[in-house]
């Protein structure tokens, strides 16, 4: 009997721990500015989100109407990106609060943790104010009535709420490259470790599908199956700053090859922003232990 209630008290201990581990982040109370949607579409290109959201081999304004329903193989089971357009059915109605919690804490309006399949952990490193400029932009794009598709997950990965012990190991940790005092250098890794999030494909995972911060754009096994992402660090890319620049602009390698696969799609969007940006981005790729 004793036996029996001390049983009881354990498991309510563990249920509580397990609880008070897991909480998903309260909403910021931060004061946001209005959000500028200018400013929003240079983030929103920079951040990739039409890769991951727009219909999947959608082109031109198409890549545009962010109705999610592309599918993401993983070894925990297929993520479908949900529908982010200004409709009831996507995130229409969301306060600026609410998108920043999102994009940075991984944590739904309703108080539940996201899977890390958004790659939020890499745009918490980004400024919350520009946050808000994304969602302003967003709210000028058209709406669709997409209804979201079900994640087909392994049944210990349905529960999110223990989403919230993984990110206690892999959250939260901040630059990699720190600390970097020149200009350029910090844009850069604003672009790679942050909105671009050149880490979650070039990076290897740990069993737990964490990042392995220790080898850090490395190089990985393909998620998708075939093949490996190849590793862009100096010791394993001998391409100049220029070279870097111009494929991530063009997609064209020093041998004129063509960027292939997900890589692709990052270079759409690469091809979008600022010389001064890739620039940046190819600095830091040559400054990256
Ligand atoms: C690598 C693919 C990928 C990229 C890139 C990506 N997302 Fe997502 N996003 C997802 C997936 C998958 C989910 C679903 C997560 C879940 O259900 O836990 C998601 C969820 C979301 C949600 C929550 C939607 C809801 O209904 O609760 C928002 C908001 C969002 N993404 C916005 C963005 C924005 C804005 C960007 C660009 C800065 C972006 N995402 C880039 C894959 C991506
Ligand atoms: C969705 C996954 C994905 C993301 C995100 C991604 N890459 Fe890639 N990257 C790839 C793949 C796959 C290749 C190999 C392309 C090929 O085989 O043509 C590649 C190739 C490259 C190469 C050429 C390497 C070589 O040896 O050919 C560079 C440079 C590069 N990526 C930089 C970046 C930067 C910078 C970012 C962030 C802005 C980024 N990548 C984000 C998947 C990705």
């Amino acid at each position: 009997m004793r036996v029996l209630r001390w049983g009881a008290v354990v498991a309510l201990c563990g249920a509580g721990a397990f609880w008070a581990l897991t909480r998903p982040a309260p909403l910021p109370n931060t004061a946001f500015a209005p959000g500028n949607p200018e400013i929003g579409a240079e983030i929103f290109v920079a951040g990739g989100c039409s890769s991951c959201h727009a219909e999947k081999g959608s082109e031109g304004d198409d890549k545009l109407v962010l109705s999610g329903g592309r599918g993401f193989e993983t070894p925990f089971g297929t993520f479908y990106a949900p529908n982010i357009s200004p409709s009831q059915a996507g995130i229409g109605g969301w306060s600026d609060a609410e998108f920043v919690r999102a994009m940075q804490a991984g944590v739904s309006p309703d108080g539940k943790h996201y899977y890390p399949a958004f790659p939020y952990v890499a745009y918490a490193n980004a400024d919350a104010q520009d946050m808000v400029h994304l969602k302003a932009y967003i709210d000028t794009l058209p709406a669709s009535d997409a209804i979201n598709q079900e994640h087909e997950l392994a049944l210990p990965f349905r529960l999110r709420r223990g989403l919230g012990l993984w990110k206690r190991l892999y959250a939260d940790k901040g630059w990699v490259m720190e600390p970097v005092e020149d200009p350029q250098l910090i844009r850069g890794r604003m672009l790679v470790e942050g909105l671009g999030h050149c880490g979650e494909c070039h990076t290897p995972r740990d069993g737990f599908g964490g990042l392995k911060r220790d080898a850090w754009l490395t190089g990985a096994p393909n998620p998708s199956g075939a093949g490996r992402i190849p590793g862009i660090t100096p010791s394993q890319l001998a391409w100049s700053e220029e070279d870097i620049a111009y494929y991530l602009e063009t997609g064209f390698t020093p041998d004129f090859d063509t960027a292939g696969g997900s890589m692709a799609e990052v270079v759409e969007n690469t091809a979008l922003l600022s010389a001064e940006d890739r620039a940046a981005m190819a600095a830091y790729l040559k400054a990256v232990q």
